[in-house]
Formats: structure tokens, sequence, C-alpha cells
């Protein structure tokens, strides 16, 4: 079963931790982006794990081997289950990230999986600053199959590149899927959407949620919603 992950994109501790309370119960894991941990740190990651929660770690590592080293490091000792680098950063930044992983890990734990971002999902044709780039898809089935060559857990793509990903790569590849609405919804400043009964179709295994539970007027509702859709994919 695909599991759902709510990203926790607030400017503060409080209201972050106040989010997670309410969905106890409902989606495993959260995530910890750029917004929430530039504001608060990584004390915003113990009190999401005392609530029971998995914790994604995404901060999208992107900087020389020895950098990515050293952050995935410390990544993995604040104990969290999944951190994200670029797969553009290439092998060596890659397979640094894996080590820095396997380095912090906590005794007794398995190291946080390493997802690597193909495309962001907000990306669609044309939005790529490079003169003559191939379709986004394209690009991320791509950068993919590089990244399963390196040696991480699975990659971050759109719902529309996981049936290709899972060819190429194999199922037992990750894939972890943002950009997803409910058919009916606005795709905010998504590009590459899809609704969560077509990501589960495609063979997603974690889809990232944000706005449209966080934002709706009973976010635990929206979770139960978007979980039976997924459960009856
Ligand atoms: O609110 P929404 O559901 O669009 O949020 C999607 C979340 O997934 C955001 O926290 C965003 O940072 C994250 N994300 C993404 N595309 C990627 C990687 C992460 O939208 N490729």
């Amino acid at each position: 079963m695909a599991e759902l992950v709510v990203a926790l994109d607030y400017p503060d501790g409080a209201s972050a931790l106040a989010m997670a309370r309410s969905l106890r119960g409902t989606a495993g894991w959260v995530k910890v982006g750029l917004e929430l941990f530039t504001a608060q740190g990584p004390a915003v990651v113990e009190p999401l794990k005392k609530l029971g929660f998995k914790v994604f770690l995404d901060m999208k590592f992107f900087d020389i081997p020895n950098t990515v080293l050293g952050a995935a490091r410390s990544a993995a000792l604040l104990g969290v289950d999944m951190v994200t680098i670029h797969a553009l950063g290439g092998e060596r930044m890659a397979r640094a990230a894996m080590e820095g992983c396997a380095a912090g890990a906590l005794p007794g734990a398995r190291p946080p999986l390493v997802m690597a971002v193909t495309m962001l999902t907000s990306m669609g044709p044309g939005d790529l600053p490079v003169d003559g780039a191939p379709a986004p898809s394209r690009m991320a089935l791509d950068l993919a199959v590089k990244a399963k060559q390196y040696g991480v857990n699975g990659v971050v793509c759109s719902g529309l590149e996981v049936a290709d990903v899972k060819g190429k790569c194999g199922d037992g590849f990750l894939c972890l899927t943002p950009g997803i609405r409910l058919a009916s919804a606005a795709a905010d400043d998504q590009r590459r959407v899809v609704t969560p009964g077509q990501a589960v179709r495609f063979g997603s295994d974690f889809l990232v949620v944000g706005r449209p539970i966080t934002g709706a007027v009973i976010p635990a509702d929206a979770a139960r919603t978007m979980l039976e859709e997924m459960r009856s994919a």
C-alpha cells in the first residue's frame, strides 16, 4: 500500500505541530521542507517523531559531495526517515549522500532512505532554463535511470512518470510523487499533476500532499478522502 505524506509547509513550528496533531490517525508520514526547517531548525523533528510520524526531511541537497555527505549525516543523526538530494548532482554526490546517511544512522535504526529529485513537479514544458531541453517527463525518466545506477533508494517524480520509471528501474526502486490533486481541485503552482488514484495505479510508493490537506477546512477529513481514493485505486 502506498503511503500518504503530508507536507507541513509552515513558517513556524507551532503551526506545523498543531497540524500534525490534528492529522494523527490518518497519514503515517509528514514532510519537513525548506520553509519549516529554515524557520524552526532541527528541533522540529523530535516532537513530530514523538507524535508517531515518520519524518521526511525534504531539503533537496545539491552541493559538492563532501558537503552533501555531512548534511546527510547530520540529517540521519536527527532520526529522520527519508531525505532528498537532486539527481542532477551526479553519481559522486549521490553516493556521498548514501554514505552520510549510513554514517549518521542511529544505533539499531535503518539509515534514512535517499530519494533523488528528478524534475520538480512544478515544471512543465518550456520551464527548464535550457534551450532545446527535452520535455520534463523525458528528463525525469533519464535522471531516474541514472539515479538507480547511483544506488539511491528511489526518486521524486510526477505520477505521470512512475510507470515508466518502474518499467526501467524495477518495482523495488521507490517513487515519491508530489503534485497530487483531486480531480476537481486547482493545481496551484504545480504543473505535472495526477489524482491520488492515478498515482497509486501508476505504482507510486509515497504520495506527498500539502495544500489540498493543510488548506482544507478539516484537514483530517481531507487526508481521509485522499487515503480512501488511494485504497480503492
Ligand atoms: O501543496 P502541494 O501539495 O503542492 O505541496 C507539494 C509538496 O511537495 C511541497 O512541500 C513541495 O516542496 C514538495 N515537492 C514538490 N515537487 C518536488 C519535490 C517536492 O512539489 N519535485
